[in-house]
């Protein structure tokens, strides 16, 4: 049986969430977050301690519960709810409302929150765009792209959406899905890429035919948020369109397996926000083996890692990365011995893409 974690260590974990949602302008989630609390000091929610886990923070155990209220309300299982959560008026939730979904709800809170959040946000395509665009101009050739960690695998789409910023626009403008990041610096090279291949792995893939786990998906954006809703449910719409399959296998051996030259075609790895879930072993294992392939590579035959990562404080703080932004794209290419770049910074992007601060090759 699981042991119920201190109720100061859970109202912690919920206070430091509901200020990041705050932060981060989800003021009625933060609210539905504070209410909990308040819940379970007055009892109908002091069965969440027995689920919390030992370290609600690490267990992101707050965006878990978060996340249940929203599934209540997007399938209507609680009306009231569903009622609140459309008209989004922070006042309109109160203690009595919160402690009584977790009452009514005990069942379904108790199965949602089981497992951890799962989010896959398309908005980072936006941030690999420049990437690929700056790939597509170097190399006349059409790419074989694999991506780790994609989830439900929906920046597989990245080259059918329509990209529409201050300064410049790539794609179809009728794609169903169409992102506005603010872009700061240099327009990328507004040219073509040719995909012959596009793989993707994840070690717990999100299935879009499975309405379930599309309804956990949705529930993790926030309820103040519904254009990325809107944005997110297009983008499935695509992917299932374009019969997108994200494999079920672990980073490291899907990188052994299929990472690999292959003449004529520019081969690139690439991932967003991933790499830090992987073991600090299999982190510097997989690193040595693109190294060592990138070195061998050959102009005929080249390879490329391009990435949108969170970045360790002192790179972070050496390049020009906006106050606040931690995640940089990031390029390694291994084309030959004329032509080697290790962790080229490209730009810098806020964590979901909305806006980024490009930097283009040096
Ligand atoms: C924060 S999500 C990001 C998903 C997606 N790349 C995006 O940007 O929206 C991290 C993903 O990495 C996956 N992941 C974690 N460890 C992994 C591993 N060892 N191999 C493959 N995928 C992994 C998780 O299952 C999760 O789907």
């Amino acid at each position: 049986m699981t042991m119920a974690v201190a109720a100061d260590i859970l109202q912690s974990a919920f206070a430091q969430q509901v200020r990041w949602n705050e932060k981060l302008g989800a003021p009625f989630t933060a609210r539905a977050i504070a209410l909990a609390a308040a819940a379970i000091d007055q009892g109908p929610g002091a069965y969440l301690l027995g689920l919390a886990g030992p370290d609600p923070v690490d267990g992101a155990f707050a965006l878990r519960l978060a996340g249940a209220f929203h599934a209540l309300a997007l399938t209507r299982r609680d009306q009231r709810l569903a009622r609140i959560y459309t008209d989004l008026r922070t006042a309109d939730l109160s203690v009595e409302i919160i402690a009584e979904t977790l009452r009514h709800h005990q069942d379904f809170i108790t199965a949602f929150v089981a497992s951890p959040p799962q989010t896959n946000e398309i908005g980072r395509s936006a941030a690999l765009l420049g990437g690929f665009l700056l790939l597509a101009q170097r190399f006349a050739m059409p790419f074989r792209l694999i991506e780790i960690g994609a989830s439900a695998g929906l920046n597989q789409a990245w080259h059918r959406f329509f990209y529409q910023t201050p300064t410049w626009s790539w794609g179809d403008p009728s794609s169903p899905v169409q992102l506005t990041p603010d872009w700061v610096g240099p327009s990328p090279v507004l040219t073509t890429a040719r995909i012959t291949q596009s793989i993707a792995c994840d070690v717990a893939p999100i299935d879009i035919a499975d309405p379930d786990a599309v309804l956990r998906l949705r529930s993790y954006v926030w309820a103040e948020q519904p254009a990325r809703l809107a944005r997110l449910d297009a983008a499935i719409a695509l992917a299932r369109d374009l019969g997108v399959r994200v494999k079920k296998a672990d980073a490291r051996a899907f990188i052994a397996q299929n990472f690999a030259p292959t003449p004529g075609n520019l081969t690139i790895l690439f991932h967003s926000v991933m790499w830090n879930y992987l073991s600090e072993a299999d982190r510097t294992a997989i690193s040595a083996q693109l190294d060592g392939q990138m070195r061998a590579a050959t102009a005929q035959a080249p390879l490329a890692w391009l990435r949108l990562e969170p970045v360790a404080g002192a790179l972070a703080a050496s390049g020009d990365a906006p106050s606040g932004f931690v995640h940089a794209v990031q390029l390694d290419i291994g084309a030959g011995p004329d032509c080697q770049i290790r962790e080229q910074i490209l730009g810098y992007s806020h964590p979901h893409g909305a806006q980024i601060n490009w930097r283009g090759p040096i």
